[in-house]
């Protein structure tokens, strides 16, 4: 999809479909009018109503999306309105859309809000869908502005490698296993660091046996799909003002059966995005080479796929991670833990100083949080609030977590230094503990995206499928740090 910036009179533009944001209880006259007289249209967010041949326009077609009250109109809105205009129109064989944005509604961030809601509704997991005359897709996307300044062009630039580069996680994510094993992961993370200028190293078997990553290695025994540590390296060309080196670190379970603790079969199809935390880490850092932010950042996805086979470990096993911890694996199925284990241990030998992980860690973070937020947890305020802040700029929810050592009395093991689970009673909460025990004293946040990184429903605005959280998120702490 093509992106651009338009300066012309909105009845001038010769395409297929015009939108404009219309707000409620503001009947704005003109071509709207009868929209909101019928009552067929109100305002209401997201709200569509469709003109054809406005009359002495050159497009072809007039859409309104509502708006919602306009005092409460923020780029997050735009981006859901950009969104629903692309996924309304597209399969009515519609090409070419110029959104219009009005006066007051046209700064940097809104138009950088309006590129990503477009490329980011543009998008289909429908790789494997053979009937390609309902392959419908979106040319060329303008924004209308009253003027084409620089800083518009710029936040125009940004929003599209931001959102292109959720697209690319969604694409990763949207992949079955049996085409997305760890090994392929690694070819496409390769690839990815190739076309765009990044150091990219890819641990194998031997090395992480040689270096002792004893947890990653017992979730991967269980599977023929050989495992790896991806590490992709991100140098600022600029010296950086700051020495600061951010680690981003995300879960890359290319499918989670359970292992030998077995997952039940209902649903166990879904579990294909559990590595959803590293795609995202991957495209964070696509977007951050293109970006060229002036910090040092190093990605890391250990990845493997948890199977139940005749080698795979078992119950009450007892492993030794990269740390030098020992843990008793009581549940093979807690494998998120693991891996990431020795991965935030790796993190902090390279010398990162910051570290922040995504993972589909825990179905207890949708039974605490359902759908709509990820769980942000953190033995570091400043660091939190700097993620969580990034989080909201990016229109991205996501909710602090409590992490007290008052919950470290349930992760007791008989056996072990520590158990690879807690109790019944908060499950999100014990993970995290778990992986606290890894990154010692380096500020961290640990994101759990088990509710967020997957869309059951289509919403108006992003299909069905992978949602590509927390790109932006990644992207905008990584950049604000820089500045
Ligand atoms: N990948 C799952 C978590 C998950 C569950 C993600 C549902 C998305 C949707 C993780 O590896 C897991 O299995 N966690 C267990 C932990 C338990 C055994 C302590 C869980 O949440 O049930
Ligand atoms: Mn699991
Ligand atoms: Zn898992």
């Amino acid at each position: 999809m093509q992106i651009q910036l338009l300066t012309e009179p909105i009845d001038t533009i010769p395409v297929d479909a015009v939108v404009v944001v219309a707000f409620e209880k503001q009947n704005p006259g003109g071509l709207l009018s009868g929209f909101y007289e019928s009552g067929e249209f109100k305002g209401k967010l997201l709200d569509t109503a469709l003109l054809h041949r406005p009359p002495a326009w050159s497009a072809l077609r007039l859409l309104a999306v509502g708006g919602g009250p306009a005092e409460r109109f923020g780029a997050a809105e735009l981006r859901k309105v950009a969104g629903t205009a692309v996924r309304f129109l597209k399969p009515k064989g519609v090409r070419t859309i110029a959104l219009a944005l009005g006066p007051g509604f046209a700064g940097a961030e809104q138009v950088a809000a309006a590129a990503e809601g477009a490329i980011l509704g543009d998008f289909e997991a429908d790789r494997y869908k053979t009937d390609k005359e309902k392959d419908q897709r979106v040319d060329t996307f303008s924004v209308v502005v009253a003027v084409a300044e620089e800083a518009l062009e710029a936040a125009l630039r940004r929003g599209r490698i931001v959102a292109e580069s959720q697209n690319f996680a969604r694409d990763l994510v949207a992949e079955p296993s049996n085409r997305l094993t760890p090994s392929i992961l690694a070819d496409r993370a390769r690839e990815m660091a190739a076309a765009e200028g990044l150091e990219c190293e890819v641990l194998d078997r031997a090395r992480m046996e040689q270096l002792g990553m004893g947890a990653l290695l017992g979730v991967a025994q269980g599977s023929t799909e050989p495992p790896c540590l991806i590490v992709l390296r991100y140098q600022p060309a600029a010296v950086p003002v700051f020495t600061a080196h951010i680690g981003l670190v995300g879960k890359g379970v290319t499918f989670d059966s359970g292992g030998i603790s077995i997952k039940p079969s209902e649903g166990m199809e879904k579990m294909k995005y559990d590595m959803a935390g590293g795609a995202a880490v991957l495209g964070a850092m696509r977007a951050i080479a293109q970006l060229q932010p002036a910090v040092a950042v190093t990605a890391l996805v250990p990845a493997v796929e948890n199977m139940p086979g005749g080698r795979a470990q078992r119950p009450g096993d007892i492993v030794k991670t990269l740390s030098g911890k020992t843990v008793e694996v009581l549940n093979t199925d807690a494998e998120g833990r693991l891996i990431l284990a020795d991965a935030l241990t790796y993190a902090r030998s390279l010398g990162c100083t910051h570290l922040v992980d995504a993972a589909t860690l825990t179905g207890a973070i949708v039974v605490a949080l359902g759908n709509f937020y990820a769980g942000a947890f953190s033995n570091d305020d400043h660091l939190a609030d700097q993620l969580l802040s990034a989080a909201k700029a990016a229109g991205e929810k996501m909710w602090r977590m409590p992490l007290d050592d008052d919950y470290k009395e349930i992760l007791k093991s008989a056996f072990a230094d520590l158990p690879n689970i807690g109790n019944r009673w908060g499950g999100a909460i014990t993970a995290s503990m778990f992986l606290k025990e890894f990154v010692d004293t380096t500020p961290w946040v640990h994101l759990d995206i088990a509710g967020t990184a997957w869309l059951d429903e289509a919403k108006p605005f992003l299909a069905k499928g992978p949602s590509g959280l927390p790109v932006r998120t990644f992207v905008n702490l990584v950049t604000r740090w820089a500045e």
